[in-house]
């Protein structure tokens, strides 16, 4: 089945990944593609509706990003967002310039009176919050353009030509900031583009499955998994797609947390396929022995992890397909034009030159985090695979400061779950990003019955962070700090005292090496 499809062009504003995420909140299934992206090539994708993003230029400036004046002749409703409302306007015969100080150049929230006979608008409140970050103006609107939104400003926060579906804000409607930002875009797709709302994820799971099917054929194809979300939801795909033609490599390095290797394998047992779990504890613990240096661990880490998955799959032989988790941001990440580059992407380092195959398939690549988490629901996935939280490569070992014994990893885990489930039990999950303990080098002098004790301090710590960028520190409530503080002392043989962490990231990371 064909869906509906939206066309996101990207000007290079930092909010491009949020947009396209908004629409397909609103079950209509969207690309997110390079301004440069010919016309023939937007002809062939047939969008049902196209949305210019913001950017950092000014679209007077010479050499700032344009688009193809064919494109506003194709009969598809168009929105403009800030930079993108800016260059409709000048595309269309209006006259935009850099705001002076004392005019119209507008940042942050700022309130704003919007007309609700405008089909963006309608249903909505006519005054609310908006979030503004641009320092141009428009001096003069197109021809057969209406202004529906003001703020004390400026008068042209929104245009529109609604005879030709051509709508224009100045604000970003993509962000929380903006008070029913959302039902904006929602009106754009189904009051001006007429969309049903056909994407879900059940058809996206069949669709997928099918095209893995015919790619595939009878060839075999190798999975690295890792136990995270996006190599487990890609496995199960993988799996419900072509069986035991998948071969998932599943490298326990000794490094996971309370029982994550045998919950992993579980999860898997439903289906027909080639599972293999290398035991591979020993070679680990052996290799960083007696190693305290952070980046020294790591290294091993990745060396060793490519050298048993490499010894494994020569034990398979030639495959024809290398499976990835790529997912969506990582996609956009890479770069989709000159002004969006921000990095470029390695989902699994190194793998591919290590290994004999064919094609690398990436069934994930245009799925958002969330998203992949619904797949993983649909393909019966558990909810404590669907659901984690972030959980580096390296494992605990980042987490288990100084020397990596046996012993501290065992103290660490026990001390670890403690606080999964006590911030469980508590529902706090959806306040934090991610969560975890970490076993600090230092042993102090603590008091246990009448006995002196001499034992390890455990830290907690606990972030809130849309990026993993910058993060701040969770207000756990005492009550629940109290409560994990006292289990952990009384039931991890070797901690006697329990810190939590109240760093920002920066200037700490999140984890702790
Ligand atoms: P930091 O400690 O740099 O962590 O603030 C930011 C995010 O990245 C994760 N992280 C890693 N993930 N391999 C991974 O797959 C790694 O080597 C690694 N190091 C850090 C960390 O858990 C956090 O989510």
């Amino acid at each position: 089945m064909q869906n509906e499809k939206v066309l996101v062009l990207d000007f290079g504003g930092q909010y491009n990944q949020l947009i396209a995420r908004r629409v397909r909140e609103c079950h209509v299934y969207c690309e997110v593609k390079s301004y440069k992206t010919t016309m023939e090539e937007i002809r062939a994708f047939d969008p049902v509706g196209i949305i210019f993003t913001g950017g950092p230029n000014s679209v007077y400036e010479e050499g700032s990003p344009q688009v193809s004046p064919e494109i506003f002749t194709m009969g598809v409703p168009i929105l403009g967002i800030c930079y993108g409302c800016q260059l409709m306007a000048h595309s269309l015969g209006g006259r935009v310039t850099a705001a002076q100080d004392d005019t119209a150049r507008e940042y942050g929230k700022t309130e704003t009176f919007y007309d609700t006979d405008c089909r963006l608008f309608r249903g909505l409140p006519a005054r609310g919050i908006s979030w503004m970050s641009h320092g141009d103006y428009m001096e003069k609107v197109p021809e057969g353009f209406q202004l529906v939104a003001h703020s004390a400003a400026c008068p042209n926060v929104a245009i529109c030509d609604e005879s030709r579906g051509f709508y224009g804000v100045q604000y970003h409607p993509e962000v929380n900031h903006t008070e029913h930002g959302r039902d904006m875009i929602r009106n754009f797709l189904y009051e001006v583009c007429h969309v049903k709302g056909d994407w879900t994820m059940g058809d996206f799971m069949r669709t997928s499955i099918d095209q893995i099917r015919e790619k595939v054929g009878d060839g075999k194809v190798l999975l690295a998994l890792s136990g995270g979300v996006d190599s487990s939801v890609a496995a199960a795909l993988i799996a419900e797609a072509v069986g035991n033609q998948l071969t998932c490599v599943f490298v326990d390095h000794g490094l996971m947390r309370l029982d994550e290797g045998d919950e992993v394998e579980s999860a898997f047992k439903k289906w027909d396929i080639n599972f293999i779990r290398v035991n591979a504890e020993d070679l680990f613990m052996e290799k960083l022995a007696g190693v305290t240096e952070p980046e020294e661990k790591r290294k091993i880490i990745g060396e060793q992890f490519i050298r048993v998955f490499e010894a494994e799959s020569r034990k398979i032989g030639k495959v024809d397909y290398l499976a990835q988790g790529t997912i969506y941001p990582d996609v956009i990440e890479s770069g989709l034009g000159d002004a969006a580059t921000i990095k470029s992407h390695h989902n699994v380092g190194g793998l591919p030159d290590y290994v004999d195959f064919k094609e690398i398939i990436e069934p994930l690549r245009l799925l958002f985090k969330d998203e992949v988490r619904q797949l993983g629901r649909e393909l019966h996935l558990p909810e404590y695979l669907v659901s984690r939280q972030p959980f580096p490569g390296p494992g605990l070992a980042i987490r288990c400061i100084g020397e990596i014994t046996k012993d501290k990893l065992d103290i660490l885990r026990q001390a670890d779950f403690i606080f999964r489930e006590e911030v469980h039990n508590a529902g706090l999950e959806p306040i934090m990003s991610q969560y975890f303990a970490a076993l600090t080098n230092m042993r102090s002098v603590g008091v246990m019955g009448d006995g002196r004790s001499y034992d390890y301090a455990v830290a907690l710590r606990s972030v809130q962070t849309s990026d993993f960028m910058t993060a701040e520190w969770v207000r756990i409530p005492y009550e629940v700090l109290e409560k994990v503080s006292s289990r952990i002392v009384n039931e991890v043989t070797g901690v006697n005292r329990v810190l939590y962490d109240i760093t920002a990231k920066p200037p700490s990371t999140i984890e702790f090496e």
